[in-house]
């Protein structure tokens, strides 16, 4: 006994797996570099030829401690290693920090 099998596919409306690419401006400076909001921010700082310094570069040394003047992030990780006071301040991690709209970020830790 044979079965003849019909193989159903369904059209699924596309949805872009493209990252968002925001603008990361180090102030003070005058450049602004891509941030694509699928890398950190210091992984972009970097491809662009940008040294911050870090250590760790997993959220735990604060090493890469720095100012948001601008812009928002968010974290691929739980509570990356900064106080709610931290937060609330604006200092965020580049290490672990991921874009989620364009940046101003102190060049200085
Ligand atoms: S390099 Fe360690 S927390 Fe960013």
């Amino acid at each position: 006994m044979s079965r003849n099998i019909t193989a159903h596919t369904e059209t699924k409306p596309h949805i872009s797996q493209e990252p968002a690419v925001y603008q990361l401006s180090l102030y003070p400076g005058a450049r602004a570099i891509d941030a694509p909001s699928h890398q950190s921010l210091l992984a972009s700082a970097q491809a662009d030829g940008v040294e911050l310094h870090a250590s760790c570069r997993n959220g735990t040394c604060r090493a890469c401690l720095r100012r948001l003047h601008s812009g928002q992030v968010t974290y691929p990780i739980e509570w990356p290693g900064l106080s709610a006071q931290e937060k609330a301040e604006g200092y965020i991690l580049p290490c672990v920090a991921r874009p989620a709209s364009d940046l101003v970020l102190a060049a200085q830790g």
